[in-house]
């Protein structure tokens, strides 16, 4: 398994890019299956998640042409119902194929998804919305399958809202036979980008990106181009990347709209920040405030930009109450940074309190998560001495060729191949 060898204390300088949203990419190529005709997508993240979902549709019988930044989907037919049990298992995401698989062919079977470790993780809004949509659902050990001969238009109110769940009823609702309406639907940025990108491919969705959203079935789904939107979760990494680490660095390509909430509280954390269209220029600073956050769903602090702002305010000059009411486990690798010299206390799965300023020390240490596992990398870079970062596949999942982005700006890291 390879690792990340990192010496920290370096200053970073010079210009980053942003690579296009895992969160939105994984969704387009999803949707993809939808149409008998040719899908083009465009600015898409060379990650291991993208690299998994496109294996998974290949399974399933679509033709995935790729080429560095860009894949052209065609799937022509679907030949199974069942999704991979290996990928499925590797990636939360493969839920979001089960809607196109039931259009396509009546029926789909899947083992429960994997992913992250950050939390329960359940899907029975997935499940009642599907059944809300004519489908049956059955449970067999730790896999379930649906079927439908016919998917009909249904109200569905989401009592909790939810990302992928969202997602999925508007995928599959854009092939439903009548009016869907969604109610307490998320509003994060990928999901305005995928209705647009549907209804260039012939879907009729209005009102993504409000609670209320409206899809009237059409009968086909179009051949189309989507060139997805930038990583906003990147993005506000690195501008925490910037304040431990700078220096002064650029990050390009980017869309301050889509993380204010982060950097609203990024300023108040004294961190010099300018911003020019997609552009963000950020400094290394001197002296952190403390500051509380609690993390919320879109347009509020995303949860995923959590463990990096818990890492920046170990540097703060006082404490900082940090709350992630969205999932149970985001505060655990809170233990790890602790091991490295952090002071901070976990008060309940959802709470921590960070005192600061704390100096790191450089440790072996393995990454639990994407999030957290991008978070280690950087408390690695602040640290005094050697870091390895071990696990680092799940850095790979989101995060593409990190360490030679990082090597550019000045870093000391190293991919070491065992
Ligand atoms: C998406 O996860 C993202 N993943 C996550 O990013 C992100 O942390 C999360 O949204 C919140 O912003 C993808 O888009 C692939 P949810 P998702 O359904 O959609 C509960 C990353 O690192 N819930 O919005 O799976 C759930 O337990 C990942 O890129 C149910 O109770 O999250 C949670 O408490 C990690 N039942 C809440 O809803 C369900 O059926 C919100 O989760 C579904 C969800």
């Amino acid at each position: 398994m390879s690792y990340f060898e990192i010496i920290g204390g370096r200053k970073l300088n010079g210009e980053i890019e942003v690579k296009g949203a895992k969160n939105a990419a994984l969704k387009a190529v999803a949707s993809a299956l939808l149409s008998r005709e040719k899908w083009t997508i465009t600015n898409l993240p060379q990650i291991e998640d993208i690299s998994r979902i496109l294996e998974m549709v290949e399974d399933l019988g679509a033709e995935a042409k790729r080429s560095k930044n860009k894949v052209e989907i065609q799937a022509k037919n679907i030949k199974k119902s069942r999704l991979s049990e290996r990928l499925a298992g590797k990636l939360r995401a493969s839920i979001i194929l089960a809607g196109p698989v039931l259009a396509r062919t009546g029926k789909v079977s899947m083992p429960y998804p994997g992913g992250c470790v950050i939390g329960k993780r359940p899907i029975d809004l997935f499940l009642a919305g599907f059944q809300k949509m004519g489908a049956k659902v059955k449970w067999q050990d730790d896999h379930f399958s649906l079927s439908a001969k016919k998917l009909k238009g249904a109200k569905i109110f989401f009592p909790k809202i939810t990302v992928t769940g969202t997602e999925a009823m508007m995928i599959t609702a854009v092939v439903a036979e009548g009016e869907t309406i969604l109610e307490n639907a998320a509003m994060e940025p990928e999901i305005p980008a995928l209705a647009e990108f549907l209804n260039r491919s012939g879907s009729k969705i209005s009102g993504a990106g409000t609670p209320t959203i409206r899809i009237k079935g059409v009968k086909k789904i179009g051949g189309g181009r989507m060139k997805i939107i930038p990583d906003r979760i990147e993005t506000g990494t690195f501008v925490i990347l910037a304040a431990l680490c700078g220096g002064k660095i650029k990050i390009k390509n980017c869309n301050p709209d889509h993380i204010r909430a982060f950097l609203a509280n990024i300023q108040k954390a004294g961190v010099r920040i300018e911003e020019e269209n997609n552009e963000l220029v950020v400094w290394g600073a001197e002296k952190i405030n403390p500051v509380n956050v609690s993390t919320h769903e879109y347009p509020g602090f995303a949860t995923d930009l959590q463990p990096p702002f818990t890492l920046l305010m170990t540097r703060a000059r006082g404490t900082s109450q940090i709350h992630d009411p969205i999932f149970e486990g985001r505060l655990l690798f809170t233990d790890i940074l602790n091991s490295m010299g952090a002071n901070i206390v976990l008060n309940d799965p959802h709470r921590a309190t960070v005192q600061g300023p704390t100096k790191l020390r450089g440790r072996k240490i393995a990454s639990p998560d994407l999030r957290a596992g991008i978070t280690l990398l950087l408390s690695g870079l602040i640290a005094k001495g050697k870091t390895t970062v071990e696990n680092i596949y799940q850095i790979d999942r989101g995060y593409e060729r990190i360490e030679e982005r990082l090597q550019k700006l000045g870093a000391d890291i190293k991919r070491i191949e065992k």
